[in-house]
């Protein structure tokens, strides 16, 4: 499913009503339609039968209005008020306005919190729906518009109200998930036709409640063609992507590996690497690390294959093994480079001239991304397809800007590194994001805050390079890997508590998310 922002959603709008002719009516009556019906659903009239429609100045509010209609279609008591001044309304809004007037509806304009609380408590609703502000809200919410969203959400909290949001909840910002000013806390949310960006991500998320997509009678075929290329990375999409294994295989034809990883006390990342390399169906792995580290790596993972390399003074690899990793890299499908791989100074030679010279796709992490933030933009001169995996401290550095501006659009901040790197960019967090230099983004349905540990990035790392090294296109290794390691994460939430299992454990529950995705 795509994702969309509240100008392409206006675009995509626009052109279904001015270019392919459909009124713009019958898209606000299947809007107002769609949130009755999903209320009649989720809210029987039996236990739920009074609704107050709370309508703002623009087309959400329209909605609402259409909403209104058919909730005393399906039973419900009903009252409407609106937030702005009768005169002011436009369009659909109006239109329906007139229509709610014509069957006897006598919505009341409360502009002030006064007249909403008296409105409110004489009435009593069970079940609010906020038609406030969609995806037309432009700045934050103030004075006594805040004040009557605040009273929404203290009658919510304490009357156990259901409070459904149209399309968004009001005060969530559709494109960032920011919160203008204050926001609706909704418990169901009913968008139309495609979810928006702000739905995904906090702290807007938070206050969506449930999301239900509703279309509302747009032109499949076409909007999949006209909408961004921003798929919501979900069980769908990699169903789509994933590509089960027939009969007859063998291991040649499911690439080989090559980690480049380890060093002195950071010896552990280079094995998760690897084991999720091969946990996610690489047909060979080489864990290539220090001389030191190759005995312990071939006892602890005894499927891997190993080379160790010449040692530098830090327990780090040496400048003098570029040669004999070109040779190592010949024959290999990916590369991994960075896990526990050390800072000193003749890594970083190692780093910049071995990425130089060689053309497998190369995923660059943790250590590798550090080294890389010295000079990002000569990223972009390597011959390979990368893949870049920073959590938002990498993605600092490399981008140069605070911590809390990337974590306010995770989504621009992966797009300025892809387009700065020329890279497929993994940024990792709470809601993990990818973009590709040609455009496409990925958004993935997965919030594990048990993944929130350390080793898990490592397992990432493997996970994406093995299906680097299976001949996946690297935006498609990206996000699968993500969802194939968020869905692990999940299930050993689910399974063992919310936090406190382990990388390698995310790494063996692989198999079992691979089998599910077959099914
Ligand atoms: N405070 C006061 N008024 C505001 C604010 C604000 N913070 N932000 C926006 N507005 C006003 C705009 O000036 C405009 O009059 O709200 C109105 C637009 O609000 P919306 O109804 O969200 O936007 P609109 O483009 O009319 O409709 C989009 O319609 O297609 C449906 O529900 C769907 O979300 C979608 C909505």
């Amino acid at each position: 499913m795509q994702v969309v922002k509240a100008s392409e959603m206006k675009a995509l709008d626009e052109w279904f009503i001015k270019e392919v002719g459909v009124p713009a009516e019958v898209l606000m009556e299947r809007a107002g339609l769609s949130v009755a019906e999903a209320i009649f659903e989720a809210y029987p009239v039996e236990t739920y039968g009074s609704v107050l429609v709370v309508c703002g100045p623009g087309n959400n509010g329209g909605d609402g209005m259409v909403c209104a209609r058919h909730l005393v279609n399906l039973g419900y008591e009903v009252e409407v008020v609106l937030l702005a001044e009768k005169e002011t309304y436009q369009g659909e809004a109006l239109t329906n306005l007139k229509v709610l007037e014509n069957l006897g509806f006598m919505p009341e304009e409360v502009g002030y919190i006064v007249e909403f609380r008296k409105v409110l408590y004489d009435f009593s609703p069970e079940i609010m729906v906020d038609a406030i502000f969609g995806t037309g809200l432009k700045r934050p919410i103030e004075g006594n518009l805040a004040a009557i969203v605040e009273e929404i959400n203290l009658y919510r909290e304490t009357r156990g109200c259901k409070v459904v949001a149209v399309d968004m909840p009001s005060g969530v910002c559709a494109d960032t998930g920011e919160v203008l000013g204050t926001a609706v806390k909704a418990d169901l949310t009913v968008t139309f036709e495609l979810p928006k960006v702000g739905q995904f991500f906090y702290p807007g998320k938070e206050y969506v409640g449930r999301l239900k997509v509703c279309p509302i009678g747009f032109f499949k075929p076409l909007v999949e063609k006209k909408a961004p290329k921003r798929y919501l990375i979900d069980l769908e999409w990699a169903k789509k992507v994933f590509r089960p294994r027939k009969g007859y295989t063998h291991k040649g034809l499911f690439g080989h590996l090559l980690v480049l990883a380890g060093s002195k006390g950071k010896s552990g990342a280079g094995l998760l690497s690897a084991l999720g390399g091969l946990r996610a169906g690489a047909g060979l792995v080489t864990l290539a690390s220090t001389r030191s580290l190759q005995p312990v790596y071939a006892s602890m993972l005894p499927e891997a294959l190993t080379a160790g390399l010449e040692e530098g003074p830090r327990g780090e690899v040496s400048y003098a093994n570029l040669e004999s990793l070109l040779d190592l890299c010949e024959k290999k499908t990916a590369l991994v480079v960075g896990p526990g791989l050390g800072l000193g100074e003749e890594v970083k030679r190692l780093f910049w001239e071995l990425l130089e010279r060689v053309k497998v796709p190369v995923l660059i992490d943790a250590d590798g991304l550090t080294i890389a933030s010295e000079n990002p933009e000569r990223l972009k001169e390597l011959p390979c397809p990368k893949v870049l995996t920073p959590h938002p401290g990498e993605a600092e550095r490399l981008l140069k800007i605070s911590k809390k501006e990337i974590l306010r659009d995770p989504l621009t901040s992966a797009k300025r590194l892809s387009e700065m790197t020329g890279a497929v960019v993994v940024l990792k967090g709470p809601h993990t994001v990818i973009s590709s230099p040609d455009g496409r983004e990925g958004i993935s349905v997965w919030d594990v805050p048990g993944l929130s540990q350390g080793g898990t990035g490592d397992v990432l790392s493997g996970v994406i390079g093995a299906l680097m090294s299976q001949r996946y296109e690297v935006f498609e290794a990206a996000c699968l890997g993500v969802f194939l390691h968020g869905w692990a994460g999940e299930k050993l939430a689910s399974e063992k508590g919310p936090f406190g299992y382990l990388a390698s454990e995310v790494a063996n529950k692989i198999p079992e998310v691979l089998k599910e995705i077959c099914d």
